[in-house]
C-alpha cells in the first residue's frame, strides 16, 4: 500500500526501527536523564546525593507513580523514580514506574535506566517492562502540526552489571516486541474511520503481516457471499464502504503444539445503524470499535519473533455500522455462516453478528481453542470501568490462561459467569436467536449469543469495551485508545496450552 498512507495510519510501524535502544555497563557521557529507582521504605541510593528527608521535603515519597527530576550543574538530570516497597516489586510496577520517569522529562532526551541485578524481579523482566513503560508512555498518534512538548523518545540505554548483559539484551528484544505490538494496536484504534476503512485495514494487514511471517487471506464481498457470512454482510448493508474479512495464519516451524483461533471485532465505526447512537462523548469514540481486530493483527505480528510454537489463525471481521436506506431493519433475519438464523432487534448489537461468522469458521477450521476479543458491550464498561476487561468462556482453562497472561502484561481481566438461565432472553419467535437480551447483564447475554457459534469447542471471550479507551493519562496508558488486548493475546498465544477435555 501507499507508504505515506501506511505511516499516517500506523506511524509506530515505521517510527520504532529508528529508535536506538542499547544495553551498556557504563553510563555513556551524552545521556541526558537517568532514572534512579527509589523505594518507599529502604535506603536512598547514594548516587542521588540526597537523603530521604530531603526528598520528602520536596514531596517525593518513593511511591509508584512519583518521580522527581533533579537538575544538576552538569551531567544528566537525575530522576528519582518511585518503585514503592522494595520487596513488593513486580514487572507491572516497573512498567508503571518507567512510564512516570519518561514523562518527568518531556523532551527528546536520551534516557537511561539502571537495572540492578538484585531487584527481586529478573533483569530480563525488569528491562522489558522498563522499555515498554518508557515507550508506551511517550508515544502518541497525532496529526497536530504544532506540538513542541510531544516528542517521542528516540534513545534509551539500559545500564547493567556485566553478568546481567545477556539477560538485559533479551529483555530489550522482548520489550521492543511488546511495545511495537501495543503501539500498532493503539495506532490502528486511533486512526479515524475515514482513513482506516475495512478495505484499508486489509491492506495494512497485508503490508505488515506478510513481512512478519503471516499468510494473509483477504475476503471481499463476493468471497463473503460464497462463504455465507451473513452476519458481516448484514451489518455492512447500510454502509457505502466495502466489508472485509482478513484471515491471518501463523504456522510455527515444526509440528505445532496446538492450534489457537483468535477472532477480533472490526467495526471501523459504530454509528449504531438505524438504532442510531446518541451524540455523547463515549459514542464519539466509536472509531475504536475495531480495537479487537487491531489487537489480533498486532499480536500476530509478534508471534514469530517470540517463537510461538502453536499454530494461530486470526479473523478480522471488518466493516462500519451505518444507517442508510439499505441498512438492516429491525426484524430482519440474518443467516450466519453455518446456517443459524438471527433476528435483528437492535442494529447497535452488531459486534456479535460479525463475530458469529468467524466463530463458525474457526470451529470448522479445527482449532483446539477459540478466543474472541471485542469492544462488545456498554454493560461491561459499566460493570468494570476502564481498568479491567471482562472475560467469559466455556473453558475454565482458557479463561485462566488469559487471566495469567493479563497479569503478566498488566492488561488485567475479571471473569463474569456465563449464566445458562439467561439464555432464554435470546429466544426469538421467528429465528434461532435474537441479537439482544433483556436490559440486565448485557455482557453476559452477549457472551451467551457468541457461545451459540463455537460448536462446543473450548472458548473464551474478552470484552474490552471499557479498556479500549482511557479517559486520562495513567501509568503506561495515554489518554485515548489504549491498544489493550494486543500484548494480552500475544502473551496468551505464546504460552498457549491445548485445554484438556473438560
Ligand atoms: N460498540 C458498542 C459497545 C460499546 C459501548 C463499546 C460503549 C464502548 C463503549 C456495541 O456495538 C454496542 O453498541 N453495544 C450495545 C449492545 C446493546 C444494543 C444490546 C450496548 O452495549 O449498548
Ligand atoms: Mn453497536
Ligand atoms: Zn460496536
Amino acid at each position: 500500500m501507499d507508504p505515506t498512507t501506511l505511516s499516517t495510519i500506523v506511524p509506530s510501524h515505521t517510527a520504532l526501527p529508528g529508535l536506538d535502544v542499547r544495553v551498556v555497563t557504563d553510563l555513556p557521557d551524552d545521556i541526558e536523564a537517568v532514572a534512579v529507582p527509589v523505594t518507599s521504605d529502604g535506603d536512598v541510593p547514594d548516587s542521588l546525593g540526597l537523603d530521604r528527608d530531603a526528598l520528602r521535603r520536596a514531596g517525593f515519597t518513593g511511591a509508584i507513580g512519583s518521580a522527581l527530576a533533579l537538575p544538576v550543574p552538569s551531567g544528566p538530570v537525575l530522576v528519582a523514580t518511585g518503585i514503592g516497597e522494595g520487596d513488593a516489586l513486580t514487572s507491572a510496577l516497573v512498567r508503571d514506574a518507567a512510564a512516570v520517569f519518561a514523562r518527568a522529562v518531556p523532551r527528546d532526551a536520551a534516557l537511561a535506566v539502571a537495572v540492578p541485578s538484585d531487584a527481586g524481579v529478573g533483569v530480563g523482566e525488569v528491562t522489558s517492562a522498563a522499555i515498554e513503560g518508557i515507550l508506551l508512555a511517550r508515544h502518541r498518534w497525532s496529526l497536530r502540526t504544532t506540538d513542541p512538548a510531544e516528542v517521542p523518545v528516540s534513545r534509551v540505554v539500559i545500564v547493567v552489571a556485566e553478568e546481567s548483559r545477556e539477560a538485559a539484551d533479551e529483555g530489550v528484544r522482548r520489550g521492543l516486541i511488546g511495545t511495537r505490538v501495543s503501539l500498532l494496536a493503539r495506532d490502528l484504534a486511533t486512526s479515524p474511520a475515514y482513513l482506516l476503512t475495512a478495505e484499508r485495514m486489509a491492506e495494512v494487514a497485508t503490508t505488515i503481516g506478510v513481512p512478519a511471517g503471516l499468510e494473509v487471506e483477504v475476503h471481499d464481498r463476493a468471497s463473503l457471499e460464497t462463504l455465507g457470512c451473513g452476519g458481516l454482510l448484514g451489518v455492512n448493508r447500510g454502509s457505502a464502504r466495502e466489508p472485509r474479512m482478513v484471515v491471518l495464519h501463523y504456522r510455527p516451524e515444526g509440528e505445532p503444539s496446538g492450534h489457537l483461533a483468535l477472532v477480533g471485532k472490526g467495526i471501523m465505526f459504530d454509528s449504531g445503524g438505524i438504532s442510531i447512537k446518541p451524540g455523547d462523548e463515549s459514542h464519539s469514540q466509536m472509531k475504536n470499535d475495531m480495537t479487537g481486530a487491531g489487537d489480533v493483527l498486532a499480536a500476530m505480528t509478534g508471534l514469530r519473533d517470540l517463537g510461538c510454537t502453536a499454530e494461530v489463525t486470526g479473523y478480522l471481521m471488518c466493516t462500519d455500522n451505518m444507517p442508510s436506506g439499505t441498512a438492516m431493519l429491525l426484524g430482519d433475519i440474518l443467516t450466519i455462516r453455518g446456517g443459524k438464523t438471527v433476528e435483528v432487534l437492535n442494529t447497535d448489537a452488531e459486534g456479535r453478528l460479525v463475530m458469529a461468522d468467524a466463530l463458525v469458521l474457526a470451529a470448522e477450521a479445527g482449532a483446539d481453542a477459540i478466543i474472541d476479543i471485542a469492544t462488545l458491550t456498554g454493560a461491561c464498561l459499566r460493570a468494570l470501568g476502564t481498568r479491567l476487561a471482562g472475560v467469559m468462556g466455556s473453558s475454565p482453562e482458557m479463561v485462566s490462561q488469559l487471566e495469567a497472561a493479563g497479569a503478566t502484561v498488566d492488561e488485567p481481566l475479571w471473569e463474569f459467569p456465563v449464566v445458562d438461565a439467561y439464555r432464554k432472553e435470546l429466544d426469538s419467535d421467528v429465528a434461532d436467536l435474537r441479537n439482544i437480551g433483556g436490559i440486565n447483564a448485557g455482557q453476559i447475554t452477549a457472551a451467551l449469543f457468541l457461545r451459540e457459534f463455537v460448536d462446543g469447542l473450548p472458548w473464551a471471550h474478552v470484552d474490552i469495551a471499557g479498556t479500549a479507551q482511557a479517559p486520562a493519562e495513567d501509568r503506561w496508558i495515554r489518554r485515548g485508545p489504549t491498544g489493550f488486548g494486543a500484548r494480552l493475546l500475544l502473551e496468551t498465544a505464546v504460552g498457549f496450552e491445548v485445554p484438556s477435555a473438560e
